[in-house]
């Protein structure tokens, strides 16, 4: 199939691009490096012996998008391409309604001008905000605590009215939970331009000896240790998300939580990467994030039904394929600066 994934070179992007470069697909990248580098085109070069195609192009320039998706022959379109983090959204709800709702209007735009009408959308499980049902199902009522959250549920809006206003649109939405560790080769992994925000990436930046402490972000939350619970769910199984959903995609508009459905808390975290690092991980308490949900758990009962994916890898498999992507990060820096 040719595929075109915009935020090729992000995190999700990237580990999707190898898969289906392995798989034999026509990939094309579209990502304006706004928070990537295309360095990862040379890895994805690198393990799969095979050409991919990056376009430095942000996908609210319409009319290069156009061009794009007619020179490529796309068939579907991955649409990744957005900024994620909750705490800077806050700071720049500005940005992320620009970039986030934007962006989305605008790939819309050129999709429809192409009759590029199968699309597989970025969405996020924190649209759910502090959700009265835990495990979280699809039907839960979307209710975001802050600009990112709230700019995917606007995008979802969006999407389902396209499909539900033009039969021809077959659009399906991944609201996944937290996407986590690297590929196996440590070659790919959550490696933002910027800084980290994420929880595991900062918790190795403490194990490598980066980072004095880990900033334990609220410690009174209404869950068992008082620390924030999340699903994390590792990349690959996300990527596998993508392919089975691309396979899957028909008329209209669907949504699929992207989850393990297993909570843990930062404390437990914590606890399993100290053991997976081999290294004490210090902690101190500072107060919530704002727009910081207590709990987000998936029920993935409904993508294990229809899509036929079930979380196979383990919180441990995250950490210790985090951890070798970590430490290669840190040899390569070291041999830099030597
Ligand atoms: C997890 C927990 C923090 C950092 C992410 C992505 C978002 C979306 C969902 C894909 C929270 C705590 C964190 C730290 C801490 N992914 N924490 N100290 O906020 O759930 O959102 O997953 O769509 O794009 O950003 O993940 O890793 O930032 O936080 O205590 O230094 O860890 O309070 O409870 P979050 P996170």
């Amino acid at each position: 199939m040719r595929v075109m994934i915009t935020g090729g070179t992000g995190f999700v992007g990237s580990h999707i691009a190898l898969a289906m470069v392995e798989a034999g697909d026509e990939v094309a990248l579209v990502d304006n490096l706004s928070n990537s580098t295309a360095d990862v085109v040379r890895e994805i070069r690198s393990l799969s012996g095979r050409e991919i195609d990056l376009r430095e192009i942000d996908v609210r320039d319409i009319d290069r998008m156009v061009d794009l998706l007619g020179e490529h022959g796309t068939e579907a379109i991955i649409h990744c391409a957005a900024a994620k983090h909750v705490a800077e959204s806050i700071e720049r709800p500005g940005h992320y309604w620009d970039n986030n709702v934007g962006g989305l209007q605008a790939l819309l735009h050129a999709a429809d001008a192409t009759d590029v009408r199968r699309i597989v959308f970025s969405s996020t499980g924190s649209i759910y905000g502090d959700a009265d049902r835990l495990p979280i199902p699809e039907d839960e009522p979307h209710y975001p605590t802050n600009p990112y959250s709230k700019s995917k549920s606007v995008g979802e809006q969006a999407l389902r009215l396209a499909a539900q206003n033009c039969a021809d649109w077959q659009i399906t939405a991944l609201r996944y939970f937290n996407p986590a560790g690297a590929h196996r080769s440590g070659r790919l992994a959550d490696q933002p331009a910027g800084p980290i925000s994420n929880l595991i990436p900062m918790i190795l930046d403490v194990a490598a000896g980066n980072r004095p402490v880990l900033e334990v972000t609220g410690d009174d939350f209404d869950t068992p240790d008082g620390t924030g619970i999340r699903d994390y769910i590792h990349i690959d199984d996300v990527v596998d998300a993508h392919i089975a959903a691309l396979a899957q995609l028909e008329p209209g508009f669907q949504a699929f939580n992207i989850g393990t459905g297993v909570g843990t808390s930062v404390l437990e975290l914590v606890e399993a990467a100290e053991e997976v690092a081999g290294a004490p991980i210090p902690t101190v308490t500072r107060p919530r994030r704002p727009g910081d949900v207590a709990a987000l758990v998936a029920d993935p009962t409904k993508a294990d039904r229809v899509l036929g994916i079930r979380s196979e890898r383990t919180l441990h498999d995250i950490l210790t394929d985090a951890w070798r992507a970590r430490r290669r990060a840190s040899r390569q820096t070291r041999h830099l600066v030597a």
